[in-house]
């Protein structure tokens, strides 16, 4: 049970929140709690949103609290809390008067050092975030849209207002990658990093592959689970992967990355027989979100992909994420865990808080945050890779020799094929093909596509890279 208390301080009338659980044996007086901030106050922080996550930070706030007051050096206070509707029924109980429609009683109270942003959205999230840097506070978010589309704009307000900001929590969920990258593997050359970033097209493949049936099935099931949008576009076109793949390759390659630069094709495609013949091959079919450095040139990609099944990031199902990353010296290490839910996504969120509270209470110079060095962004149309095509073909004599023509004529050379037959004259051959530029390949579907010998280009999915 997760107890709210309030708290009132002598003479201010201003109510802040002390969020705890009682103790065995005699429960600790929340109002007796040692003052210990950098003048002897707690730090006090606003969360603007009251949503899955922020009820998530409120809980592992109270539940984990000797712990994190332990790493601060003091104690955190909750004392605002911005939200849309004050009358909404709440998945915790929060003092009434905690609750505010208006981001300026934020922005304008000198007593809050840390503005944790898990708003959503874009406008009003950016400007309240840009509001908070530029008025001194330490800002946390979560939110990957603004992360990706404006962090030059974000990191501009923090410069100038000389306060930090912290958003591990807006790539991997409870997975702390943002901090393995900017810190843990600082002393790296990173070359690629291969991610299953988003969790609703995780679990969706997952399913797929588990149980069979149909995509829109598996979504239905997502949905259910709480996994899946009512929306579920940018999940399903990749988009939600291209920002987070956009964020992590900006902290590796120190460059300015934005999700405009990332190829993107989503999932709609699978289709059950795909996933069936992908485990025939010894194969499970991953949504990647891929970004790799060659000298100075950084290339990035979200696309399913076969991945063999004795990857470590085959193994990644449901909801989880994973970060695949290879670097010199580093070779090649995996992040893996909870990449959403309120708890989870707390645990990154508390994380950032944690350093935000030091960060006040020891009265620090903020980081001036990423030196980006100028990089060239590789087109798509560069990338080689091997690939996997299904075809629907009348089951005659002299077709594969045109469908091998046609692969010749664009310089695509074949690796296997199998041929299965499938309802009346028709058969279906699965095609793998050696490594291949991009292009190339492309001209030699669009050519396939126009044999009168092929009656449908069912599926084109690339293989991993061999090397991952
Ligand atoms: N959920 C996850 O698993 C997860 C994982 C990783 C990252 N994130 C990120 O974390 C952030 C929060 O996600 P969430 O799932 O917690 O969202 P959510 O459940 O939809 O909650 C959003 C909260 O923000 C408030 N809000 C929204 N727009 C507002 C506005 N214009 N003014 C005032 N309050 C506003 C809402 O107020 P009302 O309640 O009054 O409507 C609500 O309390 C997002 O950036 C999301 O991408 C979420």
């Amino acid at each position: 049970m997760v107890v709210c208390i309030l708290t009132r301080e002598g003479g201010s009338g201003v109510s802040s929140l002390g969020v705890w659980f009682p103790q065995q044996g005699g429960a600790e007086d929340p109002l007796t709690v040692r003052e210990s901030g950098p003048h002897g106050q707690p730090v006090r922080l606003a969360l603007l949103g009251l949503g899955t996550v922020s009820a998530g930070v409120l809980q592992v706030l109270a539940r984990n609290r000797a712990e994190i007051e332990h790493h601060v050096g003091g104690r955190i206070e909750v004392a605002r809390i911005l939200v849309r509707d004050t009358a909404k029924v709440r998945r915790v109980e929060v003092p009434s008067d905690l609750l505010t429609t208006d981001v300026n009683t934020i922005l304008s109270d000198p007593r809050i050092a840390i503005v944790v942003e898990l708003m959503g959205g874009v406008d009003r999230a950016l400007s309240s975030i840009q509001a908070a840097l530029l008025a001194g506070k330490a800002v946390v978010t979560a939110n990957k849209d603004v992360m990706a589309e404006f962090d030059q704009e974000v990191w501009a307000a923090a410069r100038k207002g000389g306060a930090p900001l912290y958003f591990e929590a807006s790539v991997g969920g409870g997975v702390p990658v943002v901090r393995a990258l900017a810190e843990g593997l600082a002393g790296n050359r990173i070359h690629r990093i291969a991610g299953i970033l988003n969790g609703t097209t995780n679990f969706i493949l997952s399913r797929m592959s588990a149980e069979g049936g149909s995509q829109a099935e598996a979504l239905i099931t997502a949905q259910l689970h709480g996994y899946a949008e009512a929306d579920p576009s940018a999940d399903l076109d990749g988009l939600d992967a291209a920002r987070k793949i956009s964020i992590l390759s900006s902290i590796a390659y120190a460059a300015p990355c934005h999700p405009g630069q990332v190829y993107r094709e989503g999932i709609r495609g699978i289709t059950p027989a795909d996933i069936e013949q992908a485990a025939h091959m010894g194969w499970t079919i991953k949504l990647l979100a891929i970004s790799e450095r060659a000298q100075n040139r950084v290339t990035m990609r979200v696309h399913p992909a076969f991945v063999p099944a004795q990857h470590p990031l085959a193994a990644v199902a449901d909801a989880f994420n994973a970060v695949y990353i290879q670097g010199d010296p580093i070779g090649k290490m995996m992040l893996y865990g909870p990449g959403a839910g309120g708890e989870a996504t707390a645990s990154a969120v508390v994380a950032d808080i944690v350093r935000a509270a030091r960060w006040v209470r020891r009265g620090a110079v903020a980081p001036e945050g990423p030196v980006r060095t100028l990089v060239e962004f590789g087109s798509m149309d560069d990338v080689h890779s091997r690939f996997y095509l299904r075809l629907r073909i009348p089951d005659r004599v002299g077709v594969l020799g045109q469908i091998a023509g046609a692969f010749g004529r664009n310089g695509v050379s074949i690796l296997s094929v199998l041929q299965t037959p499938a309802a009346g004259d028709s058969a279906e051959l699965v095609i793998v093909t050696h490594q291949v530029r991009e292009d190339r390949m492309q001209r030699a579907v669009v050519e396939v596509g126009t044999l009168n010998v092929v009656e449908r280009v069912a599926s084109v999915i690339r293989l991993a890279p061999e090397d991952l």
